[in-house]
């Protein structure tokens, strides 16, 4: 089956009920599906399991099913693909990259590495697997500042690839890291400008932001967190409206997990569209993954080596979030 576009490219039946063909193959496969928070609502909905970046992993990690269907990007199926190197892991459509992991090329962070010795290498998960290989603890956003936390007060630390996580850590934990300088496009994008105008129209409204997002937008924030942190506070909080500055895929689980609550996406810099979304993300689509189940690829591989390497400090963030009770 030819997957030179990145997708199994085959012609579905338009009289095929696509739902509950999904189901019926994932039964038939012993598959399970994860979907990050970020995917498309249709996604979402059939999704076994839906997380965070960390959850992910750690789900991941746990499974007993025989096939992983990851309706994410490429570095959570490889991730999950490293810790589960006998299982089939398919990304339904995988072009779907990520601008902060492509943002560290693994050369050139391997360099940057090597021209700092004596520090401790902190990486985002959000990394291809040749980055983890030299890195010696993974983290994301939902574990970042315990884990930074958790290493002696005087160990120089590299932290990449997010330069915007990397300052917050840096600011909420007194720690002065030496940061790689990539970001991400979504997080990038949003207008302090017209952040303080939906804040005019909306004087109640909580201000939600994920730390992938500029210090200037994030001095603005009432509750800075994860995808999984920002879920928790609007559940939790007494406030009724919440302007949200991370990718709008998350506004679909607010409104579900608070019906009477609203959500209000914040505006990017350019464009019309009044809301931010992951162009990669989104390349996931029902059609892709009928097929991938259908026809079982795109598969993840990854290189034995470089898997070997990356999976101990992808194994020590999952350890070291079970000590601290961040994960179960
Ligand atoms: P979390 O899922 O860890 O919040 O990360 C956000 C993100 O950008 C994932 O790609
Ligand atoms: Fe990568 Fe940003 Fe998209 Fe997350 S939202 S997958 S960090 S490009």
């Amino acid at each position: 089956m030819n997957v030179d576009k990145g997708y199994v490219d085959a012609p579905i039946d338009p009289k095929l009920d696509l739902r509950s063909e999904i189901l019926r193959l994932k039964q038939e496969r012993n598959a399970v599906i994860m979907a990050h928070y970020y995917q498309r609502p249709e996604i979402q909905e059939l999704a076994d399991h839906i997380g965070d970046s960390l959850a992910l992993a750690q789900l991941a990690a746990k499974t007993d099913a025989d096939v992983i269907v990851l309706c994410g990007v490429h570095f959570m199926g490889e991730t999950a693909k490293i810790l589960c190197p006998d299982k089939t892991v398919i990304v339904p459509d995988l072009s779907a990259g990520c601008s902060l992991a492509d943002s560290c090329p693994a050369d050139e962070f391997e360099a940057y590495v090597k021209a700092h010795p004596g520090h401790t290498v902190v990486s985002y998960v959000n990394t291809s697997a040749a980055v983890k290989a030299v890195t010696d603890v993974v983290v994301t956003s939902s574990n970042a500042k315990q884990i930074v936390e958790s290493l002696p007060e005087d160990e120089p630390i590299i932290f990449g690839p997010d330069r915007n996580l990397g300052n917050y850590i840096n600011s909420i934990t007194g720690r002065k890291m030496l940061l790689w300088d990539g970001a991400c496009h979504v997080h990038e994008q949003f207008s302090v400008q017209k952040l303080m105008d939906l804040r005019k129209q909306h004087p109640e409204a909580k201000v939600l932001v994920h730390p992938e997002c500029p210090k200037p937008i994030r001095l603005v924030a009432d509750k800075v967190g994860s995808t999984q942190a920002l879920l928790n506070f609007a559940v939790a909080d007494v406030a009724h409206e919440f302007i949200v500055c991370t990718e709008s895929g998350i506004l679909f689980q607010m409104q579900r997990q608070c019906p009477d609550k609203t959500f209000i996406p914040a505006p990017p810099e350019d464009g019309t569209c009044a809301c931010n979304e992951c162009n990669y993300m989104k390349l996931i689509t029902l059609e892709k993954l009928y097929n991938s189940l259908l026809y079982m690829q795109p598969t993840i591989e990854v290189d034995k080596d470089i898997a070997e390497r990356a999976v101990r400090p992808i194994e020590r963030m999952l350890d070291i979030s079970r000590q601290l009770g961040i994960i179960k």
